[in-house]
Order: structure tokens, then C-alpha cells, then sequence
């Protein structure tokens, strides 16, 4: 039985050249499929004299199942093999260091806010917040502007429409942070009722406010601190004395002057400009203005729930958007509003 032996051998060296699986089962069909050379071996038999048969079959059925043994492992192999390659390839390497998070960072300004938040709880200013959709009454009324008054027209502002889409007359986006002056005062005569003598209101307030402005130095929205310091003996000398203490230490330099410029607010009075001047660096010798203060007016304290008769107060309203553009030397305000990273990492 020469003749079986080498289709066994040839059919095993075939599968041992089929390096994937569709070329194994192509080599499997010449030997075993239909027409393959162990079928036609078989289908032969019947005209074998029937002595010969039984020895012949048997012969033919050993080879077919070698052959079928081999086709068994070689499919083993290849599936082995092909199991190992894309262990390979996804293979994960567990000792490789993690990527990370990408690291975020506080906004510039976040980071002034919370400096000037810190300044002033060191001497004794708590932080008071108010909302931004603030009613009329507490952007103007009650900060000594009433309906008509000439000092609306500089604080034009966003109104808000209700449901029927009718602009609502009563509520608006605040222009600044001094209506948080009222609503500290009504809360802290409110809170402090029963004593004879208020204690003294030392809060500031810093938070976003909306005008219809904008270039380069004005935004829509931008932020204020407000400061507040009512008590029976506060004067002017202390105002000054907290503003320029404060910008010494926000900017972490005595190589400043401070001014303050007569000016009016109808919620002060006598009312001021706060400038500021370097005097090195590149803006040497410029005076920039940072904020508007001044004396509480007597109505303002009244609406506030103080007799100003017996308290005395000053408040002020800074710009830390333009106290960060100076303190990291920012040519334009937009840059804090347009989220752009080449801009925001460098603040890590
Ligand atoms: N609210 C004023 C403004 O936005 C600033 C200010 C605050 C002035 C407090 C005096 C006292 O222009």
C-alpha cells in the first residue's frame, strides 16, 4: 500500500504548508472532500472482487483517518498561532506609566477673586453674595437713583422678558455689585434688631455684573468687588487707609501711588475715582483708575436700615478684571471670556 502512504505523507506535508486556515481546508478537500483522492479511493472499492475488499477498506480507512488526524492538529496549530499573534499585539504593557489627567487650573481672575476675598478676611470683611437678576429697586432706588435719574443712563442694562415675552419692568442683570450694600444692611439691621447699637457691617461682595459695553477694556459681563465698612466712626481716612493698604498688598509692592479723584456716584458722597500708578515696569508712571468709592449717603444708609445719624460708612467697587490684566501684564480683556487654552495655561 505504497500509493496510501504517500497521499498520507503528501496530504500532511500540504497541511503542514497551509499557513491559514482557508488554504488547510482547500488541501483538505483534495484528500477528503467529495472528489477528493481518499473519496475516490473508496467509491473504488465496490469494484473490487469482494476478498480483496475488506483488506483494502480497512487499509484506505486507516490512511483517511491519519489524514484526518493530521488535518485535526494542523488546525489546532494555525488556531494557536493565530491566537498567540493577537495576544502579541494587544498585549498590554501593565509596568508602562499612566497618561494622566490633563491638568486644569484656576481662571486668572478666579485666582484675583479669591487674593482680594483673602486681603480683605484678614482684617476683618466677611464675603456677602447677591443674585445677579436683581430687582430695580436694589440697582437704583435704593442706592439714592430713582426713575429718571441722569446716573441710569450710564448703567444700561440687559432686561429680562417673562413669559408672555413682555420685558419685565421690575427685574433686571444688575450693573454692579452695590446693590448687595442694601441687602447686607437690611440683613444686618434685620439680624442685629433687638440691640441698641449695630455692630459693625464689614462685607465685601464680589461677583458679575452686565452692561451694554463692549471692546477691547469692556465686556458685557464682567466682575466687581464691592466693599463695605459701616460703623459710628467710619470716616474717609479709612477708606483710604483699606484701599491703598489693600492695593500694596494685592500687587506685593510699595513701588505704588494711589489717588483718589473727586467724582460723583448718587449712592456716595463725597464721592471718588481710585487711581493707581506704577512706578517701574512698563506702564510706569500711568495712572489707572481701578474703582469708584466714596461715603455711604444718608439714604443710602436709611433705605439700608441705619439712622445716619449715628452710622457712618464707606464703600467702594473695584474691577478685578482689570486688577488681573494688571497684575499679569493682559493687553486685552476679551482674552478672560474666550476660554482659549494657549491663553488660560499659562496660569497653572
Ligand atoms: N457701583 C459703582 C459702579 O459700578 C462703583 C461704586 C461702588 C462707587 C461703591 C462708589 C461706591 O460704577
Amino acid at each position: 500500500m505504497d500509493t496510501l502512504d504517500q497521499l498520507v505523507s503528501s496530504a500532511v506535508s500540504d497541511f503542514a504548508a497551509a499557513t491559514e486556515s482557508a488554504r488547510l481546508e482547500d488541501a483538505k478537500a483534495r484528500y477528503l472532500g467529495k472528489e477528493g483522492a481518499l473519496t475516490v479511493l473508496l467509491k473504488g472499492l465496490g469494484k473490487l472482487p469482494a476478498d480483496e475488499r475488506k483488506v483494502a477498506g480497512a487499509a484506505i480507512n486507516l490512511a483517511k483517518e491519519r489524514i484526518e488526524s493530521a488535518l485535526v492538529a494542523r488546525r489546532e496549530a494555525l488556531k494557536n498561532a493565530q491566537l498567540e499573534t493577537q495576544l502579541a499585539a494587544e498585549a498590554l504593557d501593565v509596568t508602562l506609566p499612566g497618561r494622566g489627567m490633563p491638568r486644569g487650573s484656576l481662571h486668572p481672575v478666579t485666582r484675583s477673586l479669591e487674593r482680594i476675598e483673602a486681603l480683605f478676611r484678614s482684617i476683618g470683611f466677611e464675603v456677602a453674595d447677591g443674585p445677579e437678576i436683581e430687582t430695580d429697586w436694589h440697582n437704583f432706588t435704593a442706592l439714592n437713583t430713582p426713575e429718571n435719574h441722569p446716573a441710569r443712563s450710564m448703567h444700561d442694562t440687559f432686561y429680562l422678558r417673562d413669559e408672555e415675552g413682555r420685558v419685565a419692568e421690575d427685574v433686571l442683570l444688575r450693573t454692579h455689585t452695590s446693590p448687595v450694600q442694601i441687602r447686607t444692611m437690611l440683613a444686618h439691621a434685620e439680624r442685629h434688631k433687638h440691640l441698641d447699637r449695630l455692630p459693625e457691617l464689614r462685607v465685601i461682595c464680589p461677583g458679575r455684573v452686565y452692561r451694554v459695553d463692549s471692546d477691547a477694556t469692556h465686556s458685557p459681563m464682567f466682575h466687581q468687588v464691592e466693599g463695605l465698612w459701616i460703623g459710628e466712626q467710619v470716616s474717609f481716612a479709612d477708606l483710604k487707609g483699606v484701599v491703598a493698604d489693600f492695593l500694596r498688598r494685592f500687587f506685593e509692592s510699595d513701588d505704588l501711588k494711589v489717588r483718589f479723584r473727586p467724582s460723583f456716584f448718587p449712592f456716595t458722597e463725597p464721592s471718588a475715582e481710585i487711581d493707581v500708578a506704577f512706578m517701574s515696569g512698563p506702564l510706569e508712571g500711568r495712572w489707572l483708575e481701578i474703582a469708584g468709592c466714596g461715603m455711604v449717603h444718608p439714604n443710602v444708609l436709611r433705605f439700608g436700615g441705619f439712622d445716619p445719624e449715628k452710622y457712618t460708612g464707606f464703600a467702594f467697587g473695584m474691577g478685578p478684571d482689570r486688577l488681573t490684566m494688571l497684575r499679569y501684564s493682559i493687553p486685552d480683556l476679551r482674552l478672560f471670556f474666550e476660554g482659549d487654552l494657549r491663553f488660560l495655561s499659562q496660569f497653572h
